[in-house]
Order: C-alpha cells, then sequence, then structure tokens
C-alpha cells in the first residue's frame, strides 16, 4: 500500500508514522508537511530514509497533488491544534483545518482513493457535565480550533454521503507521549518542572480531561484505516479522566518537585470543563488501550529529559 501521512512531521502523525514502518512492512509511506513551528524534519529523522517527505501545504493544490500522486490511502493529521493559539489566531485555524481538509478531499476524491482517514477530536462535542458522548451525539464546539476540526469532520462526512468517498474519522481525547511540542500541558510542565520553573494551572485546576497514551492512539487509527467501515465516525479514549490539578501533581511527583511551584492562573476564554467520551465502538472493532497510564506517564517523563532539544 501507498500511503499519505499529511502532518507527519508533528507529534501524532510521527509517531504514527513509526507505527505503520514497524507494523506494515512493505508500505510505501509519503509525508506531507508545511514544518510549521509544530512539526519538524528532525522529528522523522530515524526515519527518513525510509519514507518520501514532501514539504508542503495541504491548502496548496499542487502540493497535495504531488503528494498524493499514486496512493491508495490518506491520513489526515495536518492541522493547527493549540486552542489558545486559536483564540488569538482563528483565521489559520478555519484556512488549515477547515479549507486545507477540503483540498485533500477533493484530491482524494479525484484519484479514487481507496480510504481517506479523518483525524478529529472529542472536543468537538463541548463539555460533557455528566456521562459520555457517543459518535451519535451532538456537536457543540466551544473554541475556534474545535470547531474548525468540527467544520472538518461535517465536510468529509459529506464527501462521503454525496460522493461515496471512503472516509472515516477518528475521534480522540487528549493525547500524551514523546514528540508533543511543549506548548501543550504534560511537556510544558514537565519542562518547567524540570528546571524548578512555576506550572501555570488554568483557573481552578478541576477541568477534567481523557489521557490517551499516543501509541494507543495510533495503534486505533491503524485498525481504522484498515478496518474501520467508511462513513463512520470511531471515539478514542484513554479512559483515565483526570482533572488537570491531579496530573500536575503527578508530573510534579515523578520529578520528585514541590506542589508549591503549582501557580493558578486566569482561566481559559471558553474554557471546557470536561471531556469524555463513549469508546465501545472502536473496542468492538477489536481495540483496546495497551499501556497503562502510569507507565505511559513515566515513560514520557524520561523521554523530555533524554531529549529536550
Ligand atoms: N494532540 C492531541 O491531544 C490531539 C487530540 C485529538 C485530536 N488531535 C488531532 O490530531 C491531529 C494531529 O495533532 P498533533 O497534536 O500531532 O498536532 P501538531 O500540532 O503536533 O502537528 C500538526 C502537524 O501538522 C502540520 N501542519 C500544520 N498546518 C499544515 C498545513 N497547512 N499543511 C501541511 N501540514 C501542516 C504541522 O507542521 C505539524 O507537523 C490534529 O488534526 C489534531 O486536531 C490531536
Amino acid at each position: 500500500m501507498k500511503l499519505l501521512i499529511t502532518g507527519g512531521a508533528g507529534f501524532i502523525g510521527c509517531n504514527f508514522v513509526r507505527h505503520i514502518l514497524e507494523e506494515h512492512a512493505g508500505y510505501d509511506v509519503v509525508v506531507l508537511d508545511k514544518l510549521t513551528y509544530a512539526g519538524r524534519r528532525e522529528n522523522l529523522q530515524d526515519v527518513l530514509p525510509d519514507i518520501t517527505f514532501v514539504q508542503g501545504d495541504i491548502c496548496n493544490k499542487d502540493d497535495v497533488a504531488l503528494a498524493m500522486q499514486g496512493c491508495d490511502a490518506a491520513v489526515n493529521f495536518a492541522a493547527e491544534t493549540h486552542v489558545d493559539r486559536s483564540i488569538t489566531d482563528a483565521g489559520s485555524f478555519v484556512r488549515t483545518n477547515v479549507l486545507g481538509t477540503h483540498v485533500l478531499l477533493e484530491a482524494a476524491r479525484k484519484m479514487c482513493l481507496e480510504k481517506f482517514v479523518q483525524i478529529g477530536t472529542d472536543e468537538v462535542y463541548g463539555s460533557a457535565f455528566s456521562g459520555s458522548f457517543n459518535e451519535f451525539d451532538s456537536l457543540n464546539p466551544s473554541s475556534p480550533y474545535s470547531a474548525s476540526k468540527a467544520g472538518a469532520d461535517l465536510l468529509s462526512r459529506a464527501y462521503f454521503t454525496t460522493f461515496g468517498l471512503p472516509v472515516s474519522i477518528t475521534r480522540s481525547s487528549n493525547n500524551f507521549g514523546p514528540y508533543q511540542f511543549p506548548e501543550k500541558l504534560i511537556p510544558l510542565f514537565i519542562l518547567r518542572a524540570r528546571n524548578g520553573e512555576r506550572l501555570p494551572v488554568y483557573g481552578t485546576g478541576q477541568n477534567v480531561r481523557d489521557w490517551l497514551y499516543v501509541r494507543d492512539n495510533c495503534s486505533a487509527i491503524d485498525l481504522v484505516l484498515h478496518k474501520g467501515l467508511a462513513g463512520e465516525i470511531y471515539n478514542i479514549g484513554g479512559g483515565n479522566e483526570l482533572t488537570n490539578l491531579d496530573i500536575t501533581k503527578k508530573i510534579l511527583s515523578l520529578l520528585n518537585r514541590s506542589e508549591d511551584l503549582i501557580e493558578h492562573v486566569g482561566d481559559r476564554l471558553g474554557h471546557d470543563f470536561r471531556y469524555s467520551i463513549d469508546c465501545n465502538k472502536i473496542r468492538d472493532l477489536g481495540w483496546k488501550p495497551k499501556s497503562s497510564f502510569e507507565d505511559a506517564l513515566r515513560d514520557t517523563v524520561e523521554w523530555y529529559l533524554k531529549n529536550e532539544k
């Protein structure tokens, strides 16, 4: 199979490239990535000889046509992803996440791809006051980031319904693990704690997130790529719901640092209180997370200490 992985130089994308090379010997992997601040060629350093790397923009038809040429399938990780940045500059999120996804879908339709996996997020459901959202629940995004991702999901579904493009969508919870850009909570707090710097926790710190180890997400996306049904959406969660304060304390404890480093700062605008998703559908497809949360968090801390650069 010749597989296009867009956004493959970013956090989840580069872990997925490695996963595919390890699990599917003989696959021809093409990575298309714009190399924004969040994507780094170095994230793929050890696997560059085994892939074709194209630096380009998913919003640019020529870049997409070049990278998708001859591919059987595509997985779209490329996106602007940081909620705080979407509050100060929503335009780049609409451009890449909505318009860029449209350029990819259109190219996939013209090139008759056998599978297109759109990587979405659980944030499209909005805050879960009780229970957990399943794939049939309505979308209620709060931030420009999640609204742009909801737009991409809807467009992807429309390409299945209207044109029969075999699209599947994954919606995962918060990922953590190696190669995440240190603006996101876990790598940011690991590096700040290591340096004895203050850890800025939004508001009371009682907001709840479900943490998923990135390698488990990669195996779920692989399953959706190969066995997921066209037109279907699959939630992928780690089953590790923790308050932001709890995860901060765990990181401090792993680094033997005092909780005095915690600093409560003004809350994020439109901050969702709790994300929670029902993952029975992906489990029925045969997936379950392999990693224990505590082991994965310890491995992640060790990785950042060894790979600060
Ligand atoms: N990280 C999470 O916790 C999480 C959770 C749920 C869903 N997701 C989704 O997973 C996907 C990957 O997330 P991530 O955390 O790896 O993101 P990331 O920010 O680490 O990486 C994004 C990658 O996309 C590339 N990119 C950005 N704009 C591009 C463009 N116009 N053309 C080509 N490449 C471009 C960047 O250079 C980077 O390599 C995103 O779609 C995100 O919405 C992430």
